[in-house]
C-alpha cells in the first residue's frame, strides 16, 4: 500500500473527534491496548471477505445489525443472548423463506463512537459538548460526564471482548443448532403475524430436519446444521482506538485491524482526503462505506479507487441509506457509473438513517413503513439496473423496546416513551425486525 503507515491518518484533517485533554494519558491508554490481544483473527476476515464476495454476485445475503450505540449501562448477558437469538430467527428466515445463505454480521462488541450532528447540546440554556458514545465520554448531561476520558477506551475494549467471547460459545456451543430453531423465539414476539409465520416455518424445518437425517445428513457430516459464525463490525469512527488494534498478519504479512472483522466509514467522515478513508485503505478487512444523499458519481468511483485500488471483491461494502424516497432519485445514477467502470462493490441497503425524525415531545424516531418503502424501493432498482441488492443494514435489539413507530404493534408516538432505551438512535424492536425479515425473504425469492 502506496504512502500508507499505521499514522498516516494522523496527518490529514479529521472531523469528529473527541478533544482529549491529558494527551499523556491518551497516549499511554495507546500504548496499554497496543500490548493487548487482537480481537479477532486475520483469517476469519479473509473468510468473511469471501462470503461477502458471494453477497456481491447475489450468491448470499447480508445481514448486519445491531445497536445504533452498544453502551456500558446495557451490556449483560441476556441482552447478548437475545439480540442472538433475534439474528438467528432473522437468518433462518432469510435462508429459508428467502433461499439464500445469510452472511451474519453484527453491529457489536465494538460499536461505541458516534458520530454527532453538532458538537454541542444545549439544554435550559447550558452548553456542553455533546455525547459521542460510551468510549469517548458520558450520555449523562453534565462537564465531568462529558469530557473524553481515554479509560474508556479500555472499558470498550474489555466489554468487546467479552462480548466476542460469548458469541463465539453461542455460535460454536451448540445454541445455534437448528434444531432449536423453536427456542430461538422471544417470548413477547406471541401475538404477531410474523411470530405466526415463524411458528410455521419452523415446523417445516424440524420436519426437513427428521427427513434429511433419515437420510444421513446430521450435524457430524455437516457441522452448519448445529454451527454457525456471527462477524463483528462497527464504525471506525475513534482512529486512536482502531489503530492500536491493527496489526500485522504474521501469515500473510498484510495489515488488518483486530478490533473487529469489519469496519465501516460513516457518511460524515468520508471525505477522500481526510483521515478516515486514509486509514481503512491500509488494512485489509472488509471495508463498507455509507452514501448519503450527498454522495455523487465521481466521489463515489474515487472511493472505489482509494478502499479498492485492486477492485477485490468482497473487499468494499456501499452502504446506501438515501431515504425512503430519495433513494429512486439518487441511487440509479451511482449503481451505473459503478457498473460502467466495472467497479466491484457490495450494494447494501441502511434504511434507518436517512429515515429518522424527531416528535412533538422529542423523541427520535423512525416510522417502520419508511423503512419498508426504503428497502423495497432499493430492490426495485437493483432489479431495473439488472445488479444485486446484496444486504440489509439495520438498527435493531432483541428486546421488546418502543423505538420506531408503526409494525404489526402499530406503536404510536404516544408510546414511545413507555420503553424507550437507545443510546444513539432508535432501533426495530425484535418483532419490527422479524417482521422486516420476512418481507425481505418475500423479495429475494421472487
Ligand atoms: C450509524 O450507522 O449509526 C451512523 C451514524 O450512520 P451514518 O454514518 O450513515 O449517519
Ligand atoms: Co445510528
Amino acid at each position: 500500500m502506496k504512502d500508507w503507515n499505521l499514522q498516516s491518518w494522523r496527518s490529514k484533517p479529521i472531523v469528529q473527534q473527541p478533544i482529549y485533554k491529558d494527551q499523556k494519558l491518551l497516549k499511554s491508554v495507546e500504548d496499554t491496548l497496543r500490548s493487548y490481544p487482537p480481537l479477532i483473527f486475520a483469517q476469519e476476515v479473509r473468510s468473511l471477505k469471501k462470503k461477502l464476495a458471494k453477497a456481491s454476485r447475489g450468491e448470499a445475503f447480508l445481514l448486519q445489525g445491531g445497536d445504533c450505540a452498544e453502551s456500558f449501562a446495557e451490556f449483560n448477558a441476556d441482552n447478548i443472548r437475545d439480540f442472538f437469538k433475534l439474528f438467528l430467527q432473522m437468518s433462518v428466515v432469510l435462508t429459508f423463506a428467502g433461499g439464500k445463505p445469510i452472511v451474519k454480521v453484527g453491529r457489536i462488541a465494538g460499536q461505541f463512537a458516534k458520530p454527532r450532528s453538532s458538537d454541542f447540546e444545549e439544554i435550559d440554556g447550558v452548553k456542553l459538548p455533546s455525547y459521542r458514545g460510551d468510549i469517548i465520554n458520558s450520555i449523562e448531561f453534565s462537564k465531568e460526564a462529558r469530557e473524553p476520558d481515554p479509560y474508556r477506551m479500555l472499558r470498550a475494549y474489555n466489554q468487546s471482548a467479552a462480548t466476542q467471547n460469548l458469541i463465539r460459545a453461542f455460535a460454536r456451543g451448540g445454541f445455534a443448532d437448528l434444531h432449536k430453531v423453536n427456542s430461538w423465539n422471544l417470548g413477547f414476539t406471541a401475538q404477531s403475524s410474523a411470530n405466526e409465520r415463524y411458528k410455521e416455518m419452523t415446523s417445516k424445518i424440524t420436519q426437513a430436519l427428521e427427513f434429511m437425517e433419515a437420510c444421513g445428513i446430521n450435524a457430524k457430516n455437516t457441522p452448519n446444521m448445529n454451527q454457525t459464525v456471527l462477524y463483528s463490525s462497527h464504525e471506525a469512527l475513534l482512529l486512536n482506538y482502531e489503530e492500536a488494534l491493527t496489526r500485522r498478519d504474521s501469515l500473510s504479512g498484510d495489515w488488518y485491524d483486530c478490533s473487529a472483522h469489519m469496519l465501516w466509514i460513516g457518511d460524515r467522515t468520508r471525505q477522500l482526503d481526510h483521515a478516515h478513508v486514509e486509514f481503512l485503505r491500509g488494512v485489509k478487512n472488509p471495508i463498507g462505506v455509507k452514501a448519503g444523499p450527498s454522495m455523487d458519481e465521481e466521489e463515489l468511483l474515487k472511493l472505489c479507487d482509494s478502499l479498492n485500488p485492486e477492485n477485490e471483491e468482497g473487499r468494499l461494502n456501499i452502504i446506501v441509506r438515501m431515504g425512503a424516497t430519495k433513494v429512486t432519485k439518487e441511487l440509479p445514477k451511482l449503481i451505473r457509473a459503478v457498473k460502467k467502470e466495472g467497479k466491484n462493490v457490495l450494494w447494501s441497503c441502511d434504511p434507518m438513517h436517512a429515515n429518522t425524525l424527531k416528535t412533538e415531545d422529542g423523541f427520535k424516531t423512525r416510522p417502520f413503513d419508511s423503512i419498508l418503502l426504503e428497502v423495497k424501493n432499493f430492490f426495485d432498482i437493483h432489479k431495473a439496473e439488472g445488479t444485486y441488492a446484496g444486504g440489509i443494514h439495520l438498527e435493531m435489539t432483541g428486546k421488546d423496546v418502543t423505538e420506531c413507530i408503526g409494525g404489526a404493534q402499530a406503536i404510536k408516538e404516544e408510546n414511545l416513551s413507555s420503553r424507550y432505551h437507545t443510546h444513539c438512535d432508535p432501533r426495530l424492536n425484535a418483532n419490527q425486525a422479524l417482521e422486516l425479515a420476512f418481507l425481505i425473504a418475500d423479495t429475494l425469492k421472487q
